[in-house]
């Protein structure tokens, strides 16, 4: 007995030291098969589900795309897109899962800045690169080296509001901003230091948070201050309601604000066509369905016919964080997160159809971005701002 045991000994070992390198090797694994895992996260449900559903019809259609030409170097793309439900702390839970369960080897993902911040550091901790289409606040990025945009930065948009308020004749501006939101908090600190650096003024400052559905008081805060022009950095599920009651108290000023007023449901939520937003402005990703490009007119017809619907900027941008991810992977020396990251970090001149992407050294894309005027419920181009326009 005591013989033979001596004798497996060392067999269970090569077996067991075996199976215990196999595990080591864990997250950084190759993808076997003919399958190639991606992960997105996105606000399908909640406060800011237009955001969510937008963007993820943009990626889905850039994946199918990619797939019916034949995937990457004969690998299919999967995509898994998980609800993050407009809420930061699920934001980070089900990046979790798709990196944990679903093995993917990429994320994209989120449009609010919040939240993508929140699920940052998993990524980074899990050497998962993480592509946010459309989150602008400047921190995103700095979470770590495998965090890339494809989109501009609040320290260009909001000197573009600055640029384009000066621009407008306005010399007093009151700032409203909700104060649990990155992204309307860095806007409103960047306007604030552009409007004055170019002489303007601002004159008062209020806040709200999301989910309020009462402004007046503030409302009526900021008309004691008698201002031009009132800027508003936030999203459309609090915009519309603020414009209306804006009205209400007697405000009848122009209203400006950023991408976050982005949304087919905005001016609905303002009183409808001709309503509390009509002659407003708000700055927004380089992507209208009137530009004339090539790329962009077949992007807008490919998004007609899956979808009989027009795309907005954030599909525009999903679309691009997609393809320039599929485009990484094809490049990358292998198909798992650390090389997928290198690739990504090296694109150059990548033809977006919300302009051309070439990521620089801080992970950030530097682009043009247009000042949309709301006509009935329609979004206008009203101008055009590029980097070296405002300084940058
Ligand atoms: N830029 C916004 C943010 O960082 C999100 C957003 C992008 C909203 C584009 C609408 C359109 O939070």
């Amino acid at each position: 007995m005591l013989k033979r045991s001596n004798r497996i000994w060392p067999i269970v070992m090569v077996i067991g030291l075996t199976l215990y390198i196999a595990g080591c090797k864990g997250k950084t694994e190759e993808p076997s098969g003919d399958q190639i895992q991606i992960g997105e996260f996105e606000s399908l449900t909640g406060t800011t589900a237009t955001f969510g559903s937008a963007t993820h019809n943009g990626i889905q259609l850039a994946i199918d795309q990619a797939n019916s030409n034949g995937g990457i170097h004969g690998k299919k793309l999967v995509l898994t897109v998980l609800d993050d439900q407009s809420k930061p702390d699920q934001a980070q839970n089900v990046v979790s899962r798709l990196i944990n369960e679903n093995k993917v080897v990429a994320i994209l993902g989120e449009v609010a800045s919040t939240r993508s911040m929140a699920a940052a550091p998993v990524c980074q901790e899990n050497k998962v690169p993480q592509i946010t289409p459309s989150s602008t606040n400047p921190e995103v990025t700095r979470k770590g080296d495998f965090i890339f945009r494809v989109c501009f930065t609040d320290d260009f948009q909001a000197a573009v509001d600055a640029h384009f308020a000066k621009d407008q004749g306005y010399k007093r501006a009151a700032v409203f901003k909700d104060v649990k939101n990155d992204y309307s908090m860095a806007f409103a600190k960047v306007f604030t230091e552009q409007f004055t650096k170019l002489g303007g003024q601002v004159v008062a400052n209020q806040t709200y948070q999301e989910g309020d559905s009462d402004f007046k008081a503030q409302l009526n805060d900021l008309k004691g201050s008698n201002p031009d022009v009132i800027l508003v950095p936030g999203y459309y599920s609090e915009v519309g309601t603020i414009a209306r009651e804006a009205r209400e108290v007697g405000l009848n000023v122009p209203l400006l604000g950023g991408d976050g007023w982005d949304s087919p449901i905005l001016v609905k939520g303002a009183g409808g066509p001709g309503g509390a937003l009509e002659g407003s402005f708000f700055s927004d990703h380089y992507f209208s369905t009137e530009l004339t490009e090539t790329n962009v007119r077949t992007f807008i017809q490919a998004f007609h016919a899956k979808y009989n619907a027009n795309p907005d900027a954030l599909a525009a941008l999903g679309y691009d964080a997609a393809n320039l991810l599929v485009d990484s992977i094809k490049r990358a020396k292998t198909a798992t997160g650390p090389d997928i990251r290198d690739a990504i970090a090296q694109t150059r001149d990548f033809p977006g159809v919300a302009g051309t992407i070439t990521i620089d050294a801080n992970r950030n894309a530097r682009k043009a971005a247009v000042i949309l005027q709301i006509k009935g419920n329609i979004f206008h181009v009203y101008k055009t701002y590029t980097p070296e326009q405002v300084g940058q």
